[in-house]
């Protein structure tokens, strides 16, 4: 790709523009995209106003721009992380039905929880999850099972780096971590007690492929002093039935 005169190639523009977008920022004008990814002025619209022309930014009335339902579609045709969520979708709608509370499917991506689903009802508590949102791994109960399910060297990677405190009970000791890591191995799910919110209690059980490979995590959202028993009973419920829909033979 040809690079500008700073350097950064024509794809590390569109890259940084694009993620300027983010759960919680979705609507921006052409000068704050631009200020954001770090862009001259006219650089930023001209690179906006080619992207609205190909779909995959959209421009309202008020010459806002939000992420195009282009892009939405050619992601979703070929990712595997949506192929995922959709043969998931079944056995999460069940276990929402029942546990009647937030229930959610998370993968790893770049050393973050990513979500890819969140089912909630109205009277669903507390929940900071969004879909398309992402949670430290070492702060959430699905970052948990994906850590400790996952490869050495993101575990590693991990707990090198500092552990930032959500709240009071999140840990940050390291080693504090690699002892809850152990036990999530052991118990097989991970339960985060007011880790990222005071109020709530996540707990999670990890989704095996076909490969016997973790590539989900499953978790609920419960108000913090709610049972986990029951929850956990139908987590592996809806588990077993993810696993056996994607071919894992365990
Ligand atoms: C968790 O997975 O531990 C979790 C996620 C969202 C919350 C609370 C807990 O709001």
């Amino acid at each position: 790709m040809a690079n500008s005169p700073s350097g950064d190639s024509v794809t590390d523009r569109l890259v940084r523009v694009l993620e300027t977008f983010t759960p919680t920022r979705t609507v921006q004008t052409a000068a704050e995209i631009g200020r954001r990814a770090g862009l001259p002025g006219s650089s930023a619209h001209r690179i906006v106003g080619e992207l609205v022309d190909a779909g995959l930014l959209e421009r309202d009335d008020d010459r806002r721009i939000r992420i195009g339902v282009r892009l939405w579609e050619l992601a979703t045709r070929s990712s595997q992380a949506l192929r995922l969520r959709q043969v998931a979708m079944p056995a999460m709608e069940r276990v929402q039905a029942r546990v009647r509370e937030h229930t959610q499917l998370a993968i790893l991506e770049q050393d973050e929880a990513l979500f890819l689903e969140r089912l909630s009802a109205p009277d669903s508590g507390a929940n900071i999850t969004r879909i398309a949102g992402r949670l430290p791994l070492h702060a959430s109960s699905s970052g948990l099972v994906l850590l400790a399910f996952g490869e050495r060297e993101l575990q590693e990677r991990v707990l090198a780096e500092p552990l930032i405190a959500l709240t009071r009970e999140t840990i940050t000791d390291p080693a504090v971590l690699r002892r809850k890591l152990a036990e999530v191995r052991t118990l097989g799910h991970a339960v985060a007690r007011g880790f990222i919110e005071t109020v709530s209690t996540g707990v999670a059980v990890p989704v095996r492929d076909e490969a016997g490979r973790v590539t989900a995590a499953l978790s609920v959202v419960l108000p913090r002093d709610a049972p986990t028993e029951p929850a956990l009973r139908d987590l592996h419920a809806g588990k077993r039935d993810i696993e056996q829909a994607l071919g894992f033979r365990g």
